[in-house]
């Protein structure tokens, strides 16, 4: 359901919202022998495979909140975990002068890498493989490490480590007005759906790759000092019971 572009959920129950991890969890138990044979005779590790074949058998979902986001990007552009390069084909590339695109799991660069042609992005963007946490390797493959106008993230700032130190990290790469641009699944605001969260993350982060649903991303950048502008938002009509409730929109650096 749509109004005036954004999404708006229809009503769900209160089983269905708790258990949809759970059934996550299942369907991710049929991508096993298939990963084992992949990890085998393939260039990623055991959990970064996993993931990759699982994400690639979901729907490619682009909700208009998630496109706003990319779409608005502008300038000296850094994308977050771009995974499959789904991503690519919503940037404005009148608007973007240059795209890193920092994508730590290997399993995914032969579908990236075919994303950035079939969106026409070759010789426009480079991909690093690395995660954003690598300051290093970040500098060692011309990733600037200040001054950047806008870093985008969907979806994974729920994975990356330590967020206590590398969101700072991000906020530091970006330059005075620079946007951190996300759409971020978090902990919900709801003390039993939070509980619930924390509990399914015993075992969510093995098929997917280091996520926690349990991890308050709204929270940790609002607290965060330096933004002059924090413009979040949650998707209408998402139920206080949804155990991968959505936060989107953008922070401003002071
Ligand atoms: C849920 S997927 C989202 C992919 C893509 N953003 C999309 O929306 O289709 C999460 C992505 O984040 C990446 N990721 C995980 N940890 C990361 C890190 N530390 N730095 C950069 N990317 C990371 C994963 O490899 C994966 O591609």
């Amino acid at each position: 359901m749509a109004s005036h572009g954004l999404t708006v959920l229809p009503p769900t129950t209160r089983a269905g919202e708790y258990l949809l991890p759970a059934q996550y969890l299942l369907y991710s138990l049929a991508y096993l022998p298939s990963t084992i044979y992949h990890t085998l005779t393939g260039p990623a590790p055991f959990t970064d495979t996993f993931f990759s074949r699982i994400w690639a058998s979901l729907p490619v979902d682009f909700s208009e909140e998630k496109r706003r986001i990319i779409a608005g990007a502008h300038g000296v552009v850094i994308e977050i975990g771009p995974g499959l390069g789904n991503t690519l084909q919503w940037y404005d590339k009148d608007k973007v002068d240059s795209l890193y695109l920092v994508e730590p799991n290997r399993a995914m660069h032969t579908e990236l890498k075919e994303a950035v042609v079939k969106y026409g992005w070759e010789g426009r963007c480079k991909v690093v493989a690395c995660g954003i946490e690598d300051a290093q390797e970040l500098a060692k493959e011309g990733v600037p490490k200040e001054g950047v106008d806008c870093l985008v993230s969907i979806q994974v700032l729920c994975s990356i480590p330590d967020p206590s130190i590398h969101l700072p990290a991000l906020h530091r790469r970006l330059k005075r007005g620079g946007e951190l641009r996300i759409f971020e699944h978090i902990r919900s605001h709801d003390s039993t759906t939070a509980w619930l969260q924390w509990f399914y993350d015993f075992v969510w982060h093995i098929p997917f790759a280091g996520c926690e649903l349990s991890r308050p991303t709204d929270k940790l950048l609002g607290e965060l000092e330096g933004w002059k502008e924090v413009q979040l938002e949650k998707i209408k009509g998402e139920s206080r019971w949804c155990t991968i409730p959505s936060s989107w929109g953008w922070l401003v650096k002071a």
